[in-house]
């Protein structure tokens, strides 16, 4: 817990006192059936995509025209709906929304900075291939660094401020994720 002034230097030219207040957060873990399954289907319908890499990612969709047809969405949807309704559940959430989804491949030494999601209130992350347990999402949660606990087949929601990273790809093989974002309403 600390203080600190801060004197703005525009808007209305006040000191503004602020006090940050430690609370926990969480993250899900949800396994989906048949992943061995939804993986050769999904790759395959990823395959179909074009190509596009993105700062170290040697390819992903997250550029591509959001009108673009994206088959292996609408598949990747379809499944995680089981888990979604649970997570709502849990959250006695009477609606869920996804808003957008995206796919990221991690070829040696791929990687992303940290960074977090606007416009939502949860982040999802589905491996769809993960070589190695080290390589699934890093958290940055009141000071700590926090690895997810994750296999392939998993899916990780998580609030969406929360800054994450995907730390550099250490192995020959490639790391698959289909990113999503979320909003399960409360209270409404
Ligand atoms: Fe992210």
């Amino acid at each position: 817990m600390f203080s600190k002034t801060w004197n703005t230097e525009s808007g209305f030219g006040n000191d503004v006192y602020m006090k940050f207040y430690k609370i926990n957060s969480f993250y899900i873990i949800s396994k989906m059936k048949n992943h061995k399954k939804i993986k050769s289907k999904l790759l395959k319908l990823i395959d179909k995509m074009p190509t596009s890499s993105l700062d170290k990612i040697s390819n992903t969709d997250w550029s591509l025209a959001k009108e673009y047809k994206r088959e292996y969405l609408h598949y990747f949807y379809k499944k995680i709906t089981p888990c979604m309704n649970e997570i709502a559940k849990e959250f006695k959430s009477q609606r869920w929304e996804i808003h957008n989804g995206w796919f990221q491949q991690y070829r040696k030494q791929d990687s992303h900075p940290w960074h977090n999601h606007n416009n939502a209130n949860f982040t999802n992350v589905y491996y769809l291939e993960l070589p190695n347990k080290k390589m699934t999402t890093a958290l940055k949660c009141n000071g700590s660094i926090v690895n997810v606990e994750a296999q392939e087949g998993d899916l990780v929601t998580f609030p969406a401020h929360i800054f994450h990273r995907s730390q550099p790809n250490i192995s020959d093989k490639q790391k698959t994720v289909i990113a999503f974002n979320s909003d399960f309403y409360m209270g409404q």
